[in-house]
């Protein structure tokens, strides 16, 4: 199908959570041809209420004629309705299999936020069903859209390396103890877990889309600072199926704000590394016999100014789901992909758990995610 034909195919989206990044979300959709978001759902009347009237707001800036938004408090309602063709997921993170499952059953894409799920069964059993119902599941790794990550891959995939030797990824943020006493579920294990499942799981997917398949962890987590269950800060190391090596150091407890999020990759005929606050730069871009004006091009061509660590990928994320949906293909991060960083993570928590190396592809579940999990019953 040419881009015309596809584009004219009208998408009705629902939004389920309307907190801080649903209007990422709106933001993104909006801008696809032929998108509406008919109906948003959340727990706090008032909250799903202010993004109505956001929603209200910018499409008709954009596009003149506007359909009502509804608002419901409870989230099966909106799955109820027939008009409704797909539904983003921004809800806390412990929830996203049990809402994402429910939505696919009700025969609803699925775009769901980071982490898809915090076990590996609540991933396994979200794919399984957006299967068995034949809709589409994508999970918001914008950064993958990164220009310069986007190069870097391209790097990757024409072999420009030679062997890798090895990578490392750095999240060094602040988190503030307002920002998770201002709500309940950040930080807990049952909804969120700690920095490496919430703001490094974007650094992390990158190192394994680049390095991956992981076969081998070992790590350090604490709770230094914040006033959380979880860990604000944490040091794995790697091996990788190919015998290179790699380290994730993630933490939110860096002072006096949000430093830097960096990857690093070096093999045998090159080096890359990209900073800046989320990605945005790239700061060494050199291979062996390189015209050393290719450096400077490069980082030319991909920077991108930022107003915070979410980044711009939300936008081309979004199209790129909204296509998949359109004309039948896989989305560009969809489930199976969704779900390799949070196995990672998994195996970093199980590593300082039992305080040895672990052993990927991870066999059982993280019994203490499970069962805070169930305690507040949550089937998933
Ligand atoms: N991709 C990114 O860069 C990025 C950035 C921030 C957050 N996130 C992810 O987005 C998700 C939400 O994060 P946030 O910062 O927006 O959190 P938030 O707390 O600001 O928003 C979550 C919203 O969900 C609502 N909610 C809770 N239970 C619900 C239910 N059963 N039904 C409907 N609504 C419910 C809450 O009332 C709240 O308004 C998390 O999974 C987080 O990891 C992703």
């Amino acid at each position: 199908m040419v881009a015309e034909e596809t584009d004219s195919q009208l998408l009705r989206f629902g939004i389920i959570g309307c907190g801080r990044i649903a209007p990422y979300h709106v933001n993104a959709l909006l801008r696809v041809p032929n998108v509406q978001i008919v109906a948003v759902a959340d727990v706090v009347e008032a909250k799903a209420r202010r993004l109505a009237e956001e929603i209200a707001e910018t499409a008709a800036r954009m596009a003149g004629e506007v359909p009502p938004v509804a608002v419901y408090t409870d989230y099966r309602q909106l799955l109820e309705r027939t008009d409704i063709d797909a539904v983003s997921i921004c809800t806390p993170s412990g929830l996203h299999p049990q809402i994402g499952i429910a939505a696919a059953c009700a025969g609803k894409h699925v775009l769901v936020e980071k982490p898809m799920s915090l076990t590996l069964a609540g991933a396994d059993r979200l794919i399984a069903a957006a299967r068995e119902n034949d809709v589409k599941l994508g999970v918001c790794f914008q950064n993958r859209f990164n220009p310069t990550v986007v190069r870097l891959r391209q790097a990757k995939e024409n072999g420009r390396f030679g062997r890798l030797s090895h990578g490392v990824a750095s999240v060094r943020w602040h988190r503030s103890p307002q920002y998770y006493a201002g709500d309940a579920w950040r930080g807990t294990w049952a909804l969120d877990g700690g920095v490496l499942m919430n703001q490094a799981i974007h650094a992390i997917d990158l190192l394994q889309w680049m390095m991956g398949p992981v076969v081998r962890v070992s790590a350090f987590a604490a709770t230094r600072y914040r006033p959380i269950e979880a860990e604000d800060v944490a040091i794995a190391t790697l091996q990788f199926a190919d015998g290179s090596l790699g380290c994730i150091e993630g933490a939110t407890t860096i002072e006096p704000g949000d430093l830097e999020e960096r990857l690093s990759i070096f093999g045998e005929r090159g080096s890359v590394v990209i900073g800046g606050v989320a990605l945005n730069r790239m700061e060494t871009w050199r291979f062996i016999g390189m015209d050393p004006a290719e450096e400077a091009e490069v980082q030319a061509q991909t920077a991108a100014a930022i107003k915070n660590v979410y980044g711009m990928g939300h936008q081309p994320l979004v199209a790129d789901f909204c296509e998949a949906v359109r004309t039948g293909r896989e989305p560009a991060v969809d489930g199976v992909e969704g779900r390799k960083a949070v196995e990672l993570v998994l195996a970093v928590y199980r590593s300082v758990e039992k305080g040895e190396p672990v052993i990927l592809p991870l066999q059982e579940e993280v019994e203490a995610i499970v069962q805070a999990q169930q305690a507040l019953g949550l089937s998933v």
